[in-house]
């Protein structure tokens, strides 16, 4: 039997794939799933699990963030794969990949992995949508600095990734080394 995602994913009209770490959901991601509304009728926002990546929230922590953020919306639907992009894009009916750009400096990495990407699927192509210029300083990882260094993030990510970030950062210096938060 298709998961819910495959069997959404395939009735459904134009479908995106945002992938990304999500960690933690910014404007920035907000601002891009909501004018990719304009162009797709879904959008899978699809938080990976990186075992290269460092992460301050579990995926799961992750998953009930974004799922908040969008409940309201059921043109948005949140998910979370392991292994490879593509083969997690293959699942759906998806044929896009969609990616927000901030400045130049993301374009390298974007590159390399939407060429990487179209490599292992020719029918896959990824859409970059540049950020909107109220977000285009915020990053998951500036979020998370500043948040651990009190300073406000406030309007830079939604309201309830702010007392996250409070609980996250109020754990004590032994507790936050040892999930790898604080080296
Ligand atoms: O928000 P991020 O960390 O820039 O997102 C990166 C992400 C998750 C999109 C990328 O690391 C990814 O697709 N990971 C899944 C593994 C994979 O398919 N790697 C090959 C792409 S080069």
């Amino acid at each position: 039997m298709p998961s819910k995602i495959e069997r959404k994913g395939k009735d459904v009209g134009k479908v995106a794939i945002y992938p990304g770490s999500f960690d933690p959901i910014t404007y920035g991601h907000i601002d891009i799933v909501e004018r990719a509304l304009e162009i797709f009728d879904k959008v899978i926002v699809a938080i990976a699990y990186n075992s290269e990546k460092r992460s301050l929230f579990t995926v799961e922590e992750r998953l009930e963030m974004v799922r908040k953020v969008f409940e309201h919306n059921p043109n948005v639907i949140v998910d979370s794969f392991k292994g490879l992009l593509v083969d997690y894009v293959a699942k759906t009916n998806a044929k896009v990949i969609l990616r927000g750009l901030r400045a130049t400096s993301d374009f390298e990495y974007e590159f390399h992995m939407a060429s990487m990407n179209r490599s292992l699927n020719t029918h896959l192509d990824t859409l970059f949508m540049m950020t909107s210029k109220d977000y285009f300083f915020v990053s998951s990882r500036t979020i998370k600095e500043v948040a651990s260094l009190g300073g406000a993030v406030e309007g830079l990510v939604p309201d309830l990734v702010v007392r996250k970030l409070k609980e996250k950062f109020k754990l004590p210096v032994a507790k936050r080394r040892q999930i790898g938060w604080d080296d």
